[in-house]
């Protein structure tokens, strides 16, 4: 008796792999700078904690698809203030209970439409979006992002069979690992080539609230597809990033009402309403600014202070300036699982490219979760390893 090949053949989850890394090195006694999960281990703020702690109820009752009349007001009242967006608009929401089983499930739905059986998305990325195609029994398709198209998505650039399958399309911008945002033309173009070859777009926006402090005071934020069009097109948000809820497990899903009205029919057999408590705790948080921008300012501290060591190391280029990730370039030759394994003895650990990609080599990802002081001193750490490991420099790929 056994799974079927999907089940049996799935890679371990490259997250779980740096939790052994990390105990094993904790085991040793070590102490250990994990800039391998993006969990960042910032107190959550007060008032989601009371509105959490407030709202256990006397009974307890399955919660609805939908969400509740507050935290629906909550999460359109953040929609009108940073995008303008209203019901009006053609669109409607859903709770998640975060984006990782939304976008699971959502594979579900799309995959099929039309007859049509690839999903694409980009490579290197978030690995749910390959293994949710696969557990639909479709066809999964990685577009590789290249550093000198500043990671640039690019659909039209699909094999021809490949775009007429094409059920649906995922981006994400501000996108992990690169940090990369998307111009306004660029996401313009890829709407018109979605809405050209009919294929639905999923907008993975986990991100969106996390930006370079710097951004706030010029009142820049990344842009969102939902402000260019709504047609066939789904965003996923998520208060993991912008309020560090990773543990309450919560976003909402918003597009096209259609689509929606398809996607509730859907969620209502996946077993993924909202808790009603933890709903009222994300009521808080999507009404709210301050902690947002608070959590903001942290990271772009830990990023301007990375950012000059890695770059001075000549490990990247040009500053993120979104996300709290730094994707960095290893000299030609070097293997990023060995970098990673290697650094990983120094008490510092990292995720290799090839952990976070399909085939992807030689880059490594600093998730930017310990404090402002430890970041420094693993810096230190890992500035001696990496002078240490390339005595000479200057030979680096283009
Ligand atoms: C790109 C991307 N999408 C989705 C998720 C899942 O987030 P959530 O905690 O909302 O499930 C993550 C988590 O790291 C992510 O990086």
């Amino acid at each position: 008796m056994t799974w079927n090949d999907i089940t049996r053949n799935l890679p371990a989850y490259p997250m779980e792999e740096l939790a052994r890394i990390r105990s094993d090195l904790l085991a040793k006694g070590m102490t250990v700078y994990d800039f391998g999960t993006g969990d960042p281990q910032i107190p959550t703020w007060q008032p989601i904690k009371d509105s959490l702690s407030a709202a256990i109820p006397e009974v307890s009752q399955y919660p609805s698809i939908r969400g509740t009349a507050e935290i629906r007001e909550a999460i359109w009242g953040y929609l009108k203030r940073h995008y303008q967006l209203t019901p009006e608009d053609g669109l409607d929401i859903l709770t998640s209970n975060g984006s990782k089983e939304a976008v699971f499930h959502t594979a579900l739905c799309a995959m099929g439409r039309k007859g049509k059986k690839t999903i694409a998305y980009p490579n290197p990325g978030y690995p749910v979006y390959r293994s949710s195609i696969l557990f639909a029994q479709g066809r999964p398709y990685p577009i590789e992002l290249e550093q000198k198209d500043h990671y640039l998505i690019k659909p039209w650039e699909m094999p021809k069979d490949i775009q007429s399958d094409c059920a649906a399309l995922w981006i994400n911008y501000p996108h992990n690992p690169t940090g990369a945002t998307v111009t306004k033309e660029n996401l313009e173009k890829i709407i018109n080539w979605c809405q050209e070859k009919d294929v639905l777009l999923l907008s993975d926006d986990c991100y969106a609230d996390i930006y370079h402090s710097s951004w706030d005071s010029k009142g820049l934020r990344p842009e969102h597809p939902l402000s260019i069009s709504t047609k066939n097109c789904l965003s996923f948000m998520s208060l993991s990033k912008r309020s560090g809820l990773t543990g309450y497990r919560t976003g909402f899903i918003v597009g096209d009402a259609d689509l929606m009205k398809g996607l509730a029919r859907a969620r209502a057999n996946f077993g993924v309403g909202t808790p009603t408590q933890t709903q009222k705790a994300a009521a808080t948080a999507w009404h709210d600014e301050t902690h947002v921008a608070a959590r903001r300012q942290q990271f772009s501290e830990r990023i301007d202070l990375a950012y000059r060591y890695l770059n001075e190391l000549d490990l990247i280029a040009d500053k993120p300036q979104a996300g709290f990730y730094l994707w960095c370039r290893l000299p030609a030759g070097d293997d990023d699982v060995n970098f990673c394994l290697d650094l990983a003895k120094q008490g510092v650990i990292a995720s290799p490219s090839q952990w976070l990609s399909e085939g992807i080599k030689g880059y490594v990802r600093f998730a930017l979760v310990p404090t402002l002081p430890n970041t420094e001193k693993a810096m230190q750490i890992l500035q001696k390893f990496v002078n240490a490991r390339y005595p000479t420099k200057g030979d680096k790929t283009s």
